[in-house]
């Protein structure tokens, strides 16, 4: 694929061969905002959510896109997806309480997680949601008995995560559907089916559906396919044995991104038709309701490439028949996925965008790790001390997964569209790290 199917839609070289995004210079971004510097472009984020729900709607009749909040979630973020018409899957207090400000439906939001902890379970009661997926036991006891003190007349809507024992073929720490997962409950050992009927005890929870979601990145459909029809399954079974009726399907998230030009995106649209066309046969085949209510909850495919990450480069170092390493400003402590799943990336010169790609380096972070390098082969042209790396694909699990390894400071957020840019988020100042210490 082309580079530029890396970066947001709004991508230009300007005049200077410069890299602009929503209008603005990035060379200008770095110096008024300083490095490194995360951006998103308004406009993609917009086109990519839109289409998300739109090709989904013309799919399927009543149908709720929810955006994952754990691949990036912040104000202006949850002004937009609210705009937008979107839904979320969220698993902690503070997520729900971004969305909560923006004046989220509660009616939309659905609370995950594989150990809710009392404290989120009651957070969620008190900010009105009452979708529920349901990842282990102690969740059914859990909800039933906070739910019941938080609103004696509600009846909660839970839907159970399935493990149908489907590998997604993707990393090892991104496969969550497989026998030996910490995430769902089985359905071959049985626990599914105990969960089922633990729920049914409770008059005031509802078990309303079934959720699935195999890993993350995935690219492997057939195996989505595959876990469809074994939820599918499950929904046939439980009717005959105890009338469970399905009302709702979460066919969980996980669509592949493309984070370098050797790899693909996986095409939303041949995916959500392949989906709903199975989906539809295999609730007729098994003689089930077709008129269920259908949840996809995306979170880096909606998002990640909205995102871009800007560095600046503060050393190069020529190892003699080894190779050269150029040190940016940023690495594991803005972005871990290298390191903790060897995640590939792309770097571009974003000050000197046309100049041809003349050496490999590698791109090293400034933390004190030997594992802290953002790419081990990168084509560029001729880098020099002060240039500016752009690093594509920069808006999922990035930030989210930020630490301050080092002590150093988390990077700032400006958000760009039609020639403006609005810093979403400062940047972390040495107080702001410091002021949980106490003497
Ligand atoms: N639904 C559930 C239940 C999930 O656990 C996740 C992601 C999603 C939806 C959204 O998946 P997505 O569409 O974003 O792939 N830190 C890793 C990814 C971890 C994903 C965790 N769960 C990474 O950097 O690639």
């Amino acid at each position: 694929m082309a580079r530029w199917q890396l970066l947001p839609h709004t991508a230009r070289v300007n005049a200077l061969q410069h890299l602009e995004l929503g209008g603005c210079d990035v060379v200008s971004l770095a110096e008024q905002f300083g490095t490194p510097l995360y951006l998103y472009d308004e406009a993609t984020l917009r086109v990519q959510a839109t289409d998300a729900l739109n090709l989904l709607r013309a799919q399927w009749n009543d149908a709720t896109l929810l955006y994952a909040t754990k691949a990036y979630w912040a104000p202006f973020l949850a002004r937009l997806y609210r705009e937008l018409g979107l839904g979320l899957d969220v698993t902690s207090e503070a997520e729900i309480l971004i969305a909560q400000h923006a004046g989220f439906d509660p009616e939309i939001i659905y609370l995950h997680g594989n150990n809710k902890t009392p404290a989120e379970i009651r957070a969620a009661l008190a900010s009105g949601i009452t979708h529920f997926v349901v990842d282990n036991f102690e969740d059914i006891a859990r909800i039933a008995e906070f739910g019941a003190a938080h609103a004696p007349s509600r009846i909660y809507r839970l839907l159970l995560r399935l493990s149908p024992n489907i590998d997604a073929h993707t990393h090892r720490y991104m496969t969550t559907g497989v026998a030996d997962s910490k995430f769902g409950l089985g359905i071959q050992n049985g626990m599914a089916e105990r969960a089922a009927r633990a729920i049914a005890v409770h008059a005031n929870l509802d078990l309303v559906g079934l959720h699935f979601h195999i890993g993350s990145q995935v690219f492997d459909t057939d195996a989505l396919r595959e876990a469809l029809a074994a939820v599918l399954d499950v929904a046939a079974d439980w009717r005959a044995k105890f009338a469970f009726d399905l009302r709702e399907l979460n066919i969980g998230g996980g669509w592949g991104v493309a984070y370098d030009q050797a790899q693909t995106t996986l095409d939303m649209d041949a995916f959500l038709r392949n989906t709903t066309r199975a989906l539809r046969a295999g609730l007729r085949a098994r003689g089930l309701n077709e008129q269920i209510k259908l949840i996809a909850e995306p979170g880096r495919g909606l998002i990640a490439r909205a995102g871009v990450a800007l560095y600046r480069v503060g050393s190069v170092k020529e190892l003699p028949n080894v190779r050269t390493y150029i040190a940016i400003d940023g690495g594991m402590g803005d972005n871990v996925r290298p390191a903790l799943y060897n995640a590939s990336y792309q770097a571009l010169l974003a000050n000197r965008m046309e100049e041809r790609d003349a050496r490999e380096y590698a791109i090293a972070g400034r933390y004190c790790e030997q594992g802290d390098v953002l790419i081990e082969r990168a084509r560029l042209p001729e880098t020099r001390i002060g240039d500016l790396l752009a690093i594509p694909v920069a808006g999922a699990y990035q930030l989210p997964m930020a630490s301050n390894y080092n002590l150093i400071p988390r990077p700032a957020v400006v958000l760009v569209g039609d020639g403006h840019a609005r810093l979403t988020r400062r940047r972390e100042s040495l107080e702001d790290m410091l002021a949980c210490d106490l003497e």
